[in-house]
């Protein structure tokens, strides 16, 4: 639905009043918005990316009140007016449509990002074939005290000459230095805290070796150091690994566009070494990082989520699903400022949590059965599966399939006693199969089967004594079954003993 404007009622004379905001506080309450030091960063390199870069050098240099980190691209650069405007908080109407490869949107990121670290941002820029560099500077110091958007056109401190530097180096290009950083060095200069400021800056690379993996690998890869090393791609889908199973892309619609979907089940465990583990489990580790990875124009702006529809277990862990947005989708994936989240329009939902179920269901097959195939099997296929699933109580089960041919063919050649030993067995080994016991959480009381459970219970129960074992040995083993947790009583005053 399109809102229009409200017109004025005939006759009716209104007038406007300014109302400015004021610089000082509109300034401080910017540094707020929620960045951290590494989706700030991030941030700063989209612009890089989006000018063209092919070398993004970040250098971050320790001098106690004097450290910095600079951030200097390649890119195609800016002239002084373009700079100029580009500084301006607000610098673009979020509504203009970008370019299909632009990862900006609100015209604000180069400026909350830094300073949400620091409190004087510095940038200089050249076009190709022009000697001179053209600089502006925010110091927020200065705009508190005059309370006005005022901006230097040069700059002489020490950060400053030292880093910009590598600019001079490029024929063309960008850089941003970040001084002051009263809100990423919090602490006092102690060794400890030394140790931890480079602790974060370890952190930094993994996440931008994260987000930015697509453009850091292939034959047009861009190059990224931190002070001077190489960050490398980390690759959320591990496709290098023969063990990983894609499933086909899948395209959904929405409102005449497409978003492609490509769902990958990552090995299981035995199938990698330590350190191939480690890694794969990522920033936030296995567990947190299941799900959709919601890319938006090859950027990935979210590594993990089920977008509130499904929740992350264990099982599912090893689902990952690659979701590919394009920036004029931005309104409809409601994507914010920091490109840190975003959510499925609710006509897409259904389609959405129909592709999660299917990963997390081939995940659970992975992880509890090393190496099961999770790809469309024919239908012959499907009586050669070992364990069917169900969901008792709200937990997965898992039962051996009767169906199976060879299970079938035995059965036909035993007499009804053996068989019913047999049948007998096989109940205790889906009763204590590793899987159906180690499920923690509570099973839900509350269930339409109830009456169907515990019938199946008690005739357990009467098998168990009919192959040999006591009543009282019986009961004891089907009570320890997960699946009749809590419903001992039901069940022994239905067991006529
Ligand atoms: N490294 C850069 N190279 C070239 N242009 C840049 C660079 N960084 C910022 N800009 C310009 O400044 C503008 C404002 O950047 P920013 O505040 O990050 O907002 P957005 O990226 O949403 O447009 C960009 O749209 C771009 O025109
Ligand atoms: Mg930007």
């Amino acid at each position: 639905m399109k809102y229009v404007r409200h017109k004025f009622v005939k006759g009716e004379a209104m007038k406007t009043k300014l109302a400015i905001p004021d610089a000082a506080s509109l300034i401080l309450s910017l540094r707020s918005v929620g960045y951290t030091l590494e989706t700030a960063i991030a941030d700063i390199v989209d612009n890089s990316i989006t000018a063209k870069a092919t070398e993004i050098c970040i250098d971050v240099k320790w001098n106690n009140d004097f450290s910095y980190i600079s951030i200097c691209d390649n890119g195609f650069g800016m002239n002084e007016e373009d700079l100029h405007q580009a500084m301006k908080i607000g610098s673009k109407n979020p509504m203009d449509q970008r370019g299909h490869d632009d990862l900006g949107r609100f015209g604000m990121g180069l400026k909350t990002a830094a300073f949400s670290l620091c409190k004087r941002l510095t940038v200089g820029s050249k076009l190709a074939g022009t000697e001179s560099m053209s600089v502006r500077v925010w110091d927020i110091d200065n705009i508190v005290d005059s309370n006005r958007w005022e901006l230097f056109d040069g700059s002489a401190t020490l950060a400053w000459q030292d880093a910009s530097k590598r600019l001079i180096n490029y024929n063309q290009g960008t850089i941003v230095v970040m001084e002051k950083l009263d809100r990423f060095i919090t602490e006092n200069y102690s060794d400890q805290a030394i140790g931890r400021f480079w602790q974060r800056i370890a952190e930094m690379e993994k996440h931008l070796s994260m987000v930015f993996h697509r453009f850091l690998s292939g034959a047009q890869a861009i190059r990224i150091f931190i002070n001077g090393k190489r960050v490398e791609p980390w690759d959320p889908f591990m496709r290098q690994s023969l063990a990983t199973q894609e499933f086909r892309e899948e395209y959904v619609e929405c409102n005449g566009r497409n978003i492609r979907i490509h769902a990958f089940i990552l090995p299981h465990h035995s199938k990698m070494s330590i350190s191939e583990f480690d890694e794969a489990g990522g920033i936030n580790g296995w567990m947190e990082q299941q799900g959709f990875y919601v890319y938006r124009n090859k950027r990935l702006i979210v590594p993990g989520t089920w977008f509130k529809m499904l929740r992350k277990n264990e099982p599912s862990q090893l689902a990952r699903i690659q979701l590919d947005l394009t920036a004029d989708m931005d309104f409809e994936w409601k994507i914010d400022v920091k490109k840190s989240s975003a959510a499925p329009p609710s006509i897409l939902r259904e389609n959405i949590r129909r592709i999660a179920r299917i990963a997390q269901e081939a995940s659970r097959k992975v992880y509890y059965f090393r190496g099961a195939v999770i790809n469309q099997k024919t239908r012959d296929e499907d009586n050669e599966a070992i364990w069917e699933q169900a969901i008792i109580r709200g937990r997965m089960f898992f039962r051996l399939n009767r169906d199976h041919a060879l299970l079938k063919e035995v059965c036909s050649e035993l007499s009804d006693g053996s068989a019913k030993k047999l049948s007998a067995y096989m109940k205790m080994v889906e009763g204590f199969a590793p899987m159906n016991v180690s499920l923690t959480g509570p099973v839900s009381s509350e269930s339409d089967h109830a009456e169907e459970l515990v019938n199946s219970a008690v005739k357990f129960c009467y098998d168990l004594i009919e192959v040999g074992y006591s009543s009282s040995e019986a009961l004891s083993k089907v009570l320890q079954i997960s699946i009749y947790e809590g419903m001992s009583d039901v069940i022994k005053s239905k067991l006529k003993l």
